[in-house]
């Protein structure tokens, strides 16, 4: 006997529409449940904690950043004593004084009276600003190229004792020793690369190390050095650290008090890195970037070896050698200048090398490429070339490194982590390649948005202000700097 084929049919589609119905239903439970609540878990760790009402910020845990301070002018002006040990000439500098520039011009623009206590300069070139409350006192640097501790010290008295005293001081790393920082209680240091950071470094270095080379920094040594610093920084009122990693290790391994170490990220010039398709294209343009290339990888900073060329060339050497449809498709900039830079040349049409970019060159080169690169090996600080290349629009993929992990590439919405070796290096750069410039994009866009939340240099200044008023808090006065509204 025949089958019925209408009823065979309806009774298939009966079940494909309930299925549909079901998926979708359960689809809608879970959306529904993860936005309205009662399934609280998560995939990643969550970006904001909504924060209404913190009565001593001085206690919160996570990064500053994340709060929202109120961009009205400040509720007082500051008194600010700044130590660091150079100045930079120009923007290009890296890390700290990178972090000096930016902060404490910010501070300045808002009107906080600023004293910075740094060395002269070798010639006398010194940069000038237009900022009457911005104040240089310069000095002699030692024979090591250190602050003169006794002469800043000095200096600072002289300025602290007439008109009226400093508010707050502040520290770029070690700029004023531990010897002199003692005692202060309106004092905050904020380092940018801890002993312990730099102990993942030297593992990675020594791995590396090819027999023929000498041994780097002795491990003993390294671990003399964290045991030292273990014993000094308590010695700082309060730390910052620029990342939350760093937050951790100071809290648990150098053991100083939840209520001395805050986190605040490094940000970055949100007026000069930012997304702008027109200069993107003609960057390429002017550098000759093929319309073919279907994919640009960015490189940028020093091309030393700290910061892992020698294994992106080795890497992007078998890449274009074993694979001819890599080859064909990819092309590679590389901005900034060093040892590295010839030999990226060798590689050939594939590897642009474009020397050192001023600023707004290299806003325009974060908006050519598809994706960041940093292979860096230094595990010290929060690396400004991501957070550059993030408000731009970009994602990012970058060397497995506590700080970047934890802060800055936290999962694969916004790019790439690997581990230091050719292998794994490889391997990831084949998985940007597979995945396109369409993937890429979305990437960019979420990576676009953290950065915006966390890594401006409007943020960063704007929690450092906080900090600084909440270290001059004055109860008697009624000051309440040390809790937190959301406005
Ligand atoms: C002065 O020194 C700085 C760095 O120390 C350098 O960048 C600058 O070009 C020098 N200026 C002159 C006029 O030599
Ligand atoms: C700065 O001046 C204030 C007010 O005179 C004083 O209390 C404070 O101890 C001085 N700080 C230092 C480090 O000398
Ligand atoms: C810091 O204070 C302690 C006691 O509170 C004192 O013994 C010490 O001499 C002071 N150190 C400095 C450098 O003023």
């Amino acid at each position: 006997m025949a089958k019925d084929p209408v009823a065979g049919f309806s009774f298939r589609r009966l079940c494909s529409i309930v299925s549909v119905l079901c998926a979708w239903s359960f689809v809608s439970f879970i959306y529904w449940c993860r936005r309205y609540g009662p399934c609280s878990y998560s995939l990643y760790p969550k970006m904001e904690q909504q924060q209404n009402q913190i009565n001593d910020l001085l206690t919160f845990p996570s990064a500053w950043n994340q709060l929202v301070f109120s961009s009205n002018p400040p509720p007082k002006f500051l008194k600010i004593a700044l130590f660091v040990k150079k100045w930079p000439h120009k923007s290009q500098a890296g890390g700290l004084e990178r972090h000096a520039l930016t902060l404490h011009l910010a501070l300045a623009k808002k009107g906080h009276e600023l004293h910075i206590f740094t060395t002269s300069p070798p010639n006398s070139s010194f940069p000038t600003y237009p900022l009457s409350n911005l104040c240089f006192h310069l000095s002699k640097p030692t024979a090591a190229g250190y602050l003169d501790q006794a002469l800043v010290w000095k200096l600072f008295q002289t300025q602290n004792s007439t008109r009226r005293p400093f508010d707050v001081i502040h520290t770029e790393s070690v700029g004023l020793l531990h010897t002199r920082s003692r005692n202060q209680s309106n004092l905050a240091v904020t380092w940018h690369g801890i002993a312990y950071e730099t102990i993942h470094s030297d593992i990675i270095q020594e791995l590396l190390r090819s027999p023929k080379e000498p041994q780097g920094y002795a491990f003993t040594e390294r671990l003399t050095k964290v045991v030292e610093e273990v014993r000094f920084f308590p010695s700082y009122a309060h730390h910052v650290a620029t990342s939350d990693h760093v937050g951790d290790v100071l809290k648990r391994i150098y053991m100083i008090p939840d209520e001395r170490v805050h986190i605040i990220l490094n940000g970055v010039d949100e007026e000069i890195f930012k997304p702008d398709i027109v200069k993107g294209k003609d960057f390429k343009q002017k550098f000759g970037v093929p319309e073919s290339k279907t994919l640009v990888l960015g490189m940028a900073g020093r091309l030393v070896k700290d910061k892992g060329h020698p294994l992106m060339f080795e890497a992007l050497k078998q890449m274009l050698q074993e694979n001819d449809a890599f080859r064909q498709s990819v092309v590679v900039l590389v901005a900034g200048n060093g040892p590295w830079g010839a030999r990226y040349r060798d590689l050939g049409s594939n590897v642009l090398v474009l020397g050192p970019l001023e600023q707004a060159q290299l806003a325009d080169f974060y908006n050519a490429i598809d994706i960041f690169v940093n292979p860096t090996l230094r595990a010290q600080g929060l690396d400004h070339t991501l957070l550059e290349a993030m408000l731009s629009g970009k994602p990012v993929m970058a060397t497995r490194l506590a700080s970047i992990t934890g802060s800055v590439v936290v999962g694969p919405e916004v790019g790439y982590t690997f581990s230091p070796t050719i292998a794994s290096l490889k391997k990831t750069l084949y998985r940007v390649w597979d995945d396109g410039r369409g993937d890429l994009k979305q990437k960019g866009q979420a990576a676009k948005q953290r950065g915006l939340q966390l890594f401006t240099a409007t943020k960063m200044a704007a929690a450092y202000e906080r900090l600084f008023l909440c270290l001059s808090n004055n109860e008697k006065n009624g000051d309440n700097y040390c809790q937190y509204q959301t406005p």
